[in-house]
């Protein structure tokens, strides 16, 4: 009997087409560990998780999951929760140590084998160019605000491209550049951990050129058909109150955490207010002739990362208009709602509203969830296993939330839940835990928890 119902939970049921695409997620640095095997160079993640006080507990990649020497049991575990897709991230200071010149064939060999074994599986790898882990010579020669790097990733997206296409349909090539550029660059609690507003303008640019000119060149040298797209994190902003303040506010965080991304990449320009309050900052995308049209290079899907939605506040809690530097208020004020441990709120209703705002204001473009989940603090049982009700209902009105855009007309073709396994949750190291699977760190025991067996009998049911 479903785990679940044996509880006695009430949870609410959607129901998917046989065509819906199940998946679970994960990202290299997250889980791989073996940092320095076969030729890997330092990411800009084991740089700045050395830094003191950067990431919680001191926590770093160097380990994690163990999944380099764990894989094939990894994909078996995969396997026995019935997806039909596994996304996961490639390590590009694995592929292209230093982030520029030749392959590393040892390091590509662990995602040829990998691709291997999930087909063996029955599983569709969709694959991931870029989930934060950039190399740190690059880094040093001036990171993401250079416009080299977005060459430099077009050429390490063609490396992967030439050794895996002929079995990976699912091309992705950033992840949430928003994380990238904003928590990186701008007020850096994510790597590199600067802190610098126009570098990180820049490097919105240059993550989007990137994208351009690696979907471009990969869809020129594919000789089948593949799927191609860009992974966003997404939220929804609403205004705190109908006041024009709180209006404004909401539009300026929609317009920096969606709009500047999305408008490029689908409607051929930056958004005309976003590059106008820039310049009011005295501040401007790098721009050069030909790139709008680079960063607008069609692509077939777009992945959706949905944790909650914010309310946005044009005053500070002392009621001023403009922060120290005489720049306009955008406050986040969470809603008033059950947290999880990340102290984020649940808020699945938004959920709804983000997807079927997505399709209605770029309309033509598939969607799938590329992650969605939670962290609660789980306690095991003596076996390992975790009865994660919390997680467990998250899973289920997040899953409602999609079926019901999907009834409002949203095109959403899948559902992948982050994450596969507890692992490495960046500045918040291993005290938050995302995992359908628990991990014992200890000694690297996964124990699917209570979330996974109902997620796998909730995919069976659809199918069925
Ligand atoms: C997303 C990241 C993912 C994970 C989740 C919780 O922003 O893409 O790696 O950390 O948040």
């Amino acid at each position: 009997m479903n785990p679940v119902a044996a509880r006695g939970l009430l949870l609410p049921e959607a129901d998917f087409p046989p065509s819906f695409r199940w998946g679970v997620a994960t990202s290299s640095y997250q889980i791989e560990g073996a940092v320095a095997e076969d030729g890997r160079t330092p990411s800009i993640w084991d740089t700045f998780s050395r830094v003191p006080g950067a990431v919680a507990g001191g926590d770093n990649g160097d380990v994690a999951c163990d999944h380099y020497h764990r894989m094939p049991q990894d994909v078996a575990l995969i396997k026995s929760l019935g997806v039909d897709t596994y996304r996961f991230s490639v390590a590009w200071p694995r592929v292209q140590p230093g982030g520029r010149g030749p392959v590393n064939p040892a390091g590509l060999a662990f995602y040829d084998r990998l691709t291997d074994e999930l087909l063996a599986a029955g599983v569709d790898p969709w694959v991931t160019l870029y989930h934060w882990d950039l190399p740190q010579e690059l880094e040093d020669a001036g990171g993401w605000p250079s416009r080299d790097t977005a060459y430099r990733f077009a050429d390490y997206a063609m490396l992967v491209f030439d050794k895996l296409s002929d079995r990976v349909d699912n091309w992705t090539t950033l992840n949430e550049p928003w994380c990238s550029a904003w928590l990186g660059y701008a007020i850096g609690v994510h790597a590199p951990g600067r802190k610098d507003y126009d570098a990180s303008i820049a490097a919105v640019h240059h993550l989007l050129l990137g994208h351009g000119l690696a979907t471009q060149r990969m869809r020129a040298a594919a000789t089948r058909e593949h799927t191609f797209g860009i992974t966003l994190n997404t939220g929804t902003a609403d205004p705190l109150t109908d006041t024009e303040t709180d209006r404004a506010a909401a539009r300026r965080a929609d317009g920096m955490g969606l709009r500047i991304y999305l408008d490029p990449l689908r409607k051929g320009g930056y958004p005309q207010d976003m590059v106008d309050d820039l310049a009011a900052r005295g501040t401007a995308f790098p721009v050069r002739d030909g790139d709008l049209a680079i960063i607008a290079t069609p692509f077939d899907v777009l992945g959706v990362n949905f944790y909650f939605g914010q309310d946005f506040s044009g005053t500070d809690e002392q009621g001023s208009l403009v922060d120290e530097d005489g720049h306009p208020v955008v406050r986040a004020v969470l809603p008033d709602r059950p947290r999880t441990a990340m102290g984020w709120p649940i808020t699945p209703e938004r959920f709804t509203q983000l997807l079927v705002r997505l399709h209605r204001d770029y309309p033509g473009l598939p969607l799938v969830i590329t992650e969605n989940g939670a962290a609660f603090d789980d306690v095991a049982d003596e076996s390992g296993f975790v009865t994660d009700d919390d997680r467990t209902a998250y899973l289920a009105e997040h899953l409602a939330a999609v079926a019901a855009a999907r009834e409002q007309g949203a095109d959403i073709r899948g559902y992948f839940a982050w994450s596969l396994l507890d692992n490495f949750e960046w500045a918040e190291g291993y005290a938050k835990r995302f995992g359908i699977v628990h991990v014992d760190y200890a000694t690297q025991v996964r124990t699917p928890k209570q979330s996974a067996l109902w997620f796998r009998d909730t995919i069976a049911r659809n199918r069925a």
